[in-house]
């Protein structure tokens, strides 16, 4: 019987230099980018471990409180079936660990499919929880989402004891980080992972007053800036480059209009820097950005305009007393051409 498992993504070796690309593209644009999945390599993951903590962040812990409360009632709706729950983003699995209690100690056959990019965290998360919980089958999978769901798929297709039921979970508001053309996308390429009877479970970070929510992306410790500027590092690192982080600084407000936090690396000087990887020289001025991320901020007009958008209804849309945060429990619904018959 397996109990622990680490499995990769198998056509990750295909997509060589993807990184390089990336970067490479996302500096010679007109505006400037950096893709925020590369924000969690093992010191980012790290890092964004430690913004989770700052009290500045409420999204954590307001998110964690709201799971606390209605675990069972999330459990009831999932049904008292074996169940396959597969997460998407998994980091140090903390917050799934509530559901995961409460399923386990249901008695039931539970197996968790945990995605991540950081293979570290990856590895301490199902070493801790295959030693914590005696009656769950870890299956780690080390990927981004779209290729970490299909491995999901396959080992489920060849392990006929892995339940078919499913929860599928993505928390942290990690969905705000796509923008509404990719969202939409992303939901109904969701939609077909699951069948009729299984939930996804999103956490959709709220709309509020701006100093709440620019607080929670510039705070105090400066955790955050750290975890930005990491980009640069890293780069350095797998790209040989030579970006003085000394002459970046963090920024981040909120676009009232986009209803977004938007995040930039800003050049404090006129700077050149090398990127031997690329051989090429990237110029700067001073205040020129980098884009490194939008997270979006819903109402819950909007999760629901987006659900069903998707093919997708809200089963149920878990909040806080203040309104901060909405874990939502959604379901698919049958595709039209279905209807009627
Ligand atoms: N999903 C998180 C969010 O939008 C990610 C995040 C928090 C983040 N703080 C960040 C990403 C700072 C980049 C930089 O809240």
């Amino acid at each position: 019987m397996i109990v622990k498992l680490l499995i990769y993504d198998t056509e990750k070796s295909i997509r060589t230099n993807e990184f390089a690309a990336e970067v490479q593209a996302g500096l010679a644009a007109t505006r400037r980018y950096l893709m925020p999945k590369y924000f969690y390599n093992d010191t980012g993951s790290k890092l964004f471990e430690e913004i989770c903590k700052q009290p500045e962040y409420y999204l954590t812990r307001t998110e964690t409180s709201i799971l606390m409360k209605y675990k069972r009632d999330i459990l009831g709706i999932c049904g008292d079936q074996d169940i396959s729950i597969i997460e998407l983003g998994s980091g140090s699995s903390l917050k799934t660990k509530i559901l995961l209690n409460e399923f386990v100690s249901n008695n039931k056959k539970i197996f968790y499919f945990p995605i991540d990019v950081s293979e570290t965290m990856l590895n301490d998360s199902i070493d801790k929880l295959s030693t914590e919980f005696k009656n769950l089958r870890v299956i780690g999978v080390c990927s981004e989402y779209a290729s970490g769901i299909k491995e999901v798929n396959v080992f489920m297709l060849n392990h006929s004891d892995v339940p078919e039921s499913k929860l599928l979970v993505f928390l942290g508001s990690s969905i705000g980080n796509l923008d509404p053309v990719q969202v939409q996308k992303f939901l109904t390429a969701l939609k077909e992972q699951v069948n009729y009877g299984d939930a996804i479970l999103i956490g959709f970070d709220l709309q509020k007053e701006t100093t709440i929510l620019e607080n929670a992306y510039n705070d105090k410790a400066g955790m955050t800036a750290q975890f930005n500027l990491n980009l640069l590092a890293r780069i350095n690192r797998e790209l040989q480059a030579e970006f003085d982080l000394s002459f970046f600084m963090h920024e981040a407000f909120y676009n009232v209009k986009q209803q977004r936090i938007e995040m930039y690396l800003v050049s404090t000087c006129d700077q050149s820097v090398y990127i031997r990887g690329l051989g090429k020289h990237f110029s700067f001025k001073k205040g020129d950005r980098i884009h490194t991320e939008n997270s979006y901020k819903f109402s819950l007009e909007g999760i629901n305009k987006l659900a069903i958008a998707s093919g997708l209804r809200v089963i149920k849309n878990y909040t806080d007393s203040r309104n901060f945060y909405c874990l939502s429990l959604l379901s698919r619904v049958p595709d039209t051409s279905e209807t009627g018959k």
